[in-house]
């Protein structure tokens, strides 16, 4: 479907292009036509009874020139005869029918300009929305960044770095608790586990909020019906119908990647990989069960 939009603009822009080309021409062509002859002109001086002597009409050598020597034997030759004395002629206005056909060319050429004017301000903007974006963003595979940088910035941040980039949480996910992991995570999500780190989808798996995390009890509680989870994104509490999702997770290098184009739906209910407690005060009062 996008494509179609865009080979319609393309075809809006060339056709604008080719009316404004097709007017520029017919615009240089009338100039054209009411230019004198540089041996006219000659002519004309030495009739006056200037010094100038006729010069030597070079051969046209650029396509100006072409035209108006077309132009000039369009009219019969370019030898003019020469015109008798004339009496003084009263001056009679324009009729009405030429100024009129003048005032509508402006009008048609005027439309035609905007018109390309228009559609090629508008062509630009088209196709740059149109255009695939870059790799970045939600929806495809992210650089995080280094994992010893990353875990230092989790520590830094109380337990939970937010990734607005990504809509994902970045935690820490402990060395102990590995042997557990193995048992329930599919590979894509230890990738990331193994180097000491997870990243969970910001969505609450229940009805959809946002989940934030709780700086005293180190859970993800949602205050939209209460669920709760523990630090590792594990369903505690609350009417969720499963651990928070998480991201396909790989490490290249010592770099720490998340494909937020793949959502691994979160661990079953009753998963306890880390056995983490809450650490304090609840931020919201648990939901019950569902
Ligand atoms: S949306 Fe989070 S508990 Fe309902």
């Amino acid at each position: 479907m996008s494509l179609v939009i865009v080979l319609a603009i393309i075809v809006l822009v060339l056709g604008a292009a080719a009316a404004l080309f097709a007017t520029q021409r017919s615009r240089d062509s009338q100039r054209a036509v009411g230019f004198l002859a540089r041996e006219t002109k000659s002519r004309d001086t030495a009739r006056r009874g200037g010094a100038a002597a006729p010069e030597a009409d070079p051969a046209p050598s650029t396509g100006k020139e072409v035209e108006l020597a077309t132009a000039e034997a369009r009219r019969g030759s370019s030898e003019l005869a020469a015109a008798g004395p004339t009496a003084p002629v009263e001056w009679v206005p324009p009729d009405e029918d030429s100024r009129g056909v003048a005032r509508r060319q402006f009008m048609n050429r005027g439309i035609i300009a905007g018109f390309g004017l228009g559609i090629g301000g508008f062509a630009p903007a088209a196709l740059a929305f149109l255009w695939p974006q870059g790799t970045s963003g939600f929806g495809s595979k992210i650089s995080v960044g280094k994992v010893s940088e990353l875990k230092n910035q989790v520590g830094q941040n109380n337990g939970f770095l937010y990734y607005p980039e990504g809509r994902m949480w970045i935690t820490e996910f402990p060395a102990a608790s590995l042997d557990n992991a193995r048992k329930v995570y599919s590979p894509s999500e230890l990738a990331g586990m193994e180097a000491g780190l997870v990243a969970l989808y910001q969505k609450c798996p229940h009805l959809g909020c946002r989940v934030p995390e709780c700086a005293t009890s180190q859970w993800f509680e949602c205050g939209c019906h209460g669920s709760q989870y523990n630090r590792v994104g594990e369903k505690k509490a609350g009417p969720a119908p499963r651990g928070l999702d998480r991201f396909a997770m790989a490490i290249e290098g010592d770099t720490f990647t998340v494909n937020t184009g793949i959502i691994i739906q979160g661990p079953a209910i009753g998963t306890n990989t880390t056995g983490q407690e809450a650490e304090g005060p609840h931020c919201i009062s648990g939901g019950a069960a569902h």
